[in-house]
Parts: C-alpha cells; structure tokens; sequence
C-alpha cells in the first residue's frame, strides 16, 4: 500500500518593497491549490528598500489575514535553501509579460541546478494587474498619483505615512 504524499507546500518569494495588488491576486490564486503558502521575503537590506523587512512583513500578514493556509516568513541568503529548510517542493513566481520571462527562466534554471527537487511555477498575473510593479507603485504616489486599488488599502495607509515622513524631514 503507498503512503500518502507529503502535503504541498510552496514558497512565493519576493521583495514585496511593498506588496500590490497583483501580489495579493497572485496569492489568492497559488492557496487554492497547495496546502501551505510561505510568502517568503527576502531581506535584502543591499537594495535599501523603502520598507524594512520587518514593515513588509506586517503589511503582507495583514493582507493575506483572510488566506487561513498562507503563513509569511523572510529569509536571507539562497532561496532554494530557505525552500528545502520549510520543506517546500514548488517555488512559485508570476510572469507579467514576456519581458519578465527572460529572468525568470535564469533564476529558475539556476534555482533548479542548485536543488533539482525544488521545481518552480510560473503563473501568469491576471490583466488587471499586469501593469503593476512595487517600483512603479512607489514612483506614482511619491509623484502625487493615485495609487488607490494598485495595493492593498493597508500597504496605501503605509505609503502614504512614509511619503509625509519622508515630507517633513525635508521640509
Ligand atoms: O521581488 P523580486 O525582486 O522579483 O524577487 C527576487 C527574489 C527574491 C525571488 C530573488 O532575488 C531571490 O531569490 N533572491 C535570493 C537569493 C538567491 O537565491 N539568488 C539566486 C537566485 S537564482
């Protein structure tokens, strides 16, 4: 008689410098069908995020609250070591156009060379939210745009916080 297989768990991993709404539809999409996703963020305190990895991590709990088999951790180092340490078998990423495709197929190519177990996913964002990336996010509110359905209301509160920090010490 076979033994059961091992329950699915998959690592979405990313800056999140901060989360958007593609992010979150991305993740509300992936929880449907593994047992456990780790939102993984790395702490990559060389790209001087505007969030600390503390800050990302609140945001992205607070988003995914409602997700009962989402849980969010951050990590430093290699992903695939950070994936096999949470017994991970997928690594998913989303693809927004084909100008993403290129990186992405070198990480996982090298993600894999590195932990031939660990397979990687890509899925593709939906429509609505191709178009949307943290930097381009961080640019048009900083710029006096409207962000408003671009991130989570909990991630435009942040933004908007740190844009009048970032005011009053300049002012
Ligand atoms: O949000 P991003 O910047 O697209 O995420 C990139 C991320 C975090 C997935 C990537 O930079 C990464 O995996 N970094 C960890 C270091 C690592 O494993 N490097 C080798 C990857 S081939």
């Amino acid at each position: 008689m076979s033994s059961a297989p091992a329950p699915l768990i998959a690592i979405y991993p990313g800056t999140f410098d901060p989360l958007t709404a593609g992010h979150l539809d991305l993740i509300a999409r992936a929880s449907k069908f593994v047992e456990t996703l780790i939102v993984g963020i790395l702490r990559n305190e060389s790209k001087q995020p505007l969030f600390s990895v503390e800050e990302r991590m609140e945001m992205v709990q607070e988003a995914v609250d409602q997700y009962a088999n989402v849980r969010v951790a951050c990590f430093d180092g290699l992903l695939v070591e950070f994936a096999a340490e949470q017994r991970a078998r997928l690594i998913i990423r989303g693809i927004r156009a084909v100008s993403d495709y290129e990186y992405e197929l070198q990480m996982a190519l090298m993600n894999r060379r590195l932990r031939p177990e660990i397979e990687t996913v890509f899925m593709m964002a939906s429509e609505a939210y191709s178009f949307i990336s943290s930097r381009l996010v961080k640019e048009v509110i900083k710029l006096g745009g409207d962000i408003q359905g671009l991130v989570p209301p909990c991630v435009e509160q942040r933004l908007r916080a740190r844009l009048r920090t970032a005011r009053t010490l300049h002012a």
